[in-house]
């Protein structure tokens, strides 16, 4: 064979191993419409918690725990910068007495907190500073969740408020405030709570991971337990973590915490690389992970825990589950219809049952645009 034939050749078999082109994020017009339902279904504390965070990711990524140092600078560049996530923290908040959540949680510890992040933003970043209500309702918050809510005998904060009941949403919902408000806070105490925020992760590992590499979705209580596999409690225990690493990595305490850090790297690639092990060929994840015979396949999980694994790869370099966000978002692609909902999600209230037709998940839509966010950032990471 000539030079040139090897040439060909050798050309034919790198596009052979390359595949298919990637596919790319979601347009402008499919973004805005995702958004815009989002902001009209997101109405509990956890929604509007998850829906503000969103919010940042995909508009202000400069403010977000993802960009630069934790806490940005306090003074925004333009008075609209962040306007629309700072006007609903402040508008939702609804609770300034005493040690109590931000919100009504529906009998949940957890979720009202999800929305501190956007309060401590707000706060921080405010330029009347005399207004001190949002760093009052940010400190009852935080004592709420420190010295109110039960807790297990080593000082797992419970999700629920009337026993101690430990969710996997809890990750996402508190340890990512705890930490901002250590970041924030700066000193001894600063550093005292973002070793709380990483202790609440470590605690909520050991109760609900089960040594399958996967979490259990709810342990503890009296009522009922859930410990399958949930697809979604394993997206919101990484995504959680997540936001604690980066916090943690980005506040000015980061070198007192080189082993915390590599622990949450550890324990959030364990549930992604358990989780993908059991990705559908299309992309999708089964809605109780590991059991493809008894359940259904779940856009919502496989969305957020795609996010997940394009933020990893940007932080740590290393590409290992990149396919397999690839072909999550493909399938997340072909499953958002032309009004802007995403399909093929399961219940949000049920956890076991599928959206009926008609009806749409806020945490869902959210998740959408925190996959586009994740892998454009991830994309820009590589210099593209
Ligand atoms: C949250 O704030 C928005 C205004 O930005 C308002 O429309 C909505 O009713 C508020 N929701 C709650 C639960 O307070
Ligand atoms: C405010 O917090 C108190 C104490 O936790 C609680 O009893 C009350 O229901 C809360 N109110 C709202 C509107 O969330
Ligand atoms: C609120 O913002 C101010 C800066 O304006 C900061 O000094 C204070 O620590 C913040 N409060 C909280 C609870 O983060
Ligand atoms: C992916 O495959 C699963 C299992 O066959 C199926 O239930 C699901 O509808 C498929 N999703 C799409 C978007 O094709
Ligand atoms: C879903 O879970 C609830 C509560 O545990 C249970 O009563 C119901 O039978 C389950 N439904 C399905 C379809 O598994």
């Amino acid at each position: 064979m000539g030079i040139i034939g090897l040439l060909t050749l050798l050309a034919a078999c790198s596009a052979v191993l390359a595949g298919p082109a990637p596919p790319e994020g979601f347009d402008d017009n499919t973004l805005a419409k995702v958004k815009a339902n989002l902001e009209t279904i997101a109405t509990h504390s956890w929604e509007i918690g998850t829906e503000l965070e969103t919010l940042t990711e995909l508009e202000w990524p400069k403010l977000s725990v993802f960009y630069g140092a934790v806490p940005p600078p306090a003074q925004l560049p333009t008075p609209n910068t962040a306007a629309d996530v700072i006007g609903k923290a402040t508008a939702n908040i609804s609770n300034f007495s005493g040690p109590s959540p931000l919100i009504d949680g529906d009998g949940a510890v957890g979720d009202p907190a999800s929305l501190g992040v956007a309060v401590l933003l707000a706060n921080w970043t405010r330029t009347d500073l005399s207004d001190n209500r949002l760093e009052l309702a940010a400190k009852n918050q935080l004592d709420y969740l420190l010295n109110v809510a039960p807790q297990t005998p080593d000082g797992a904060i419970s999700h629920r408020a009337s026993e101690v009941q430990l969710w996997a949403d809890f990750v996402y919902m508190a340890p990512p405030f705890i930490a901002y408000y250590g970041a924030i806070a700066g000193g001894d105490y600063g550093a005292s709570l973002l070793a709380e925020a990483y202790k609440q992760c470590k605690l909520y590992r050991q109760y609900l991971s089960d040594g399958s590499g996967l979490w259990r979705h709810i342990v503890l209580g009296s009522d009922w337990q859930d410990h399958n596999h949930w697809g979604t409690g394993n997206g919101w225990a990484a995504a959680g973590m997540l936001r604690v690493l980066e916090t943690i990595a980005r506040s000015g305490h980061a070198w007192k915490f080189s082993d915390e850090l590599a622990d949450l790297t550890t324990w959030i690639d364990e549930i992604l690389t358990h989780s993908w092990a059991f990705q559908h060929e299309n992309g999708t994840l089964y809605n109780w992970i590991d059991q493809e015979d008894t359940t259904f396949t779940d856009s919502s999980s496989t969305a957020l825990l795609g996010a997940v694994s394009f933020r990893l790869a940007t932080i740590t370099r290393n590409s290992l589950h990149i396919p397999s966000a690839h072909r999550a978002l493909k399938v997340i692609k072909q499953s958002v219809n032309e009004d802007g909902w995403l399909l093929n999600t399961v219940d949000p209230f049920t956890f076991n049952t599928t959206s009926l037709p008609g009806q749409y998940s806020p945490e869902g839509q959210a998740f959408v645009l925190l996959l586009h966010s994740a892998w454009r950032d991830f994309e820009a990471s590589r210099g593209h």
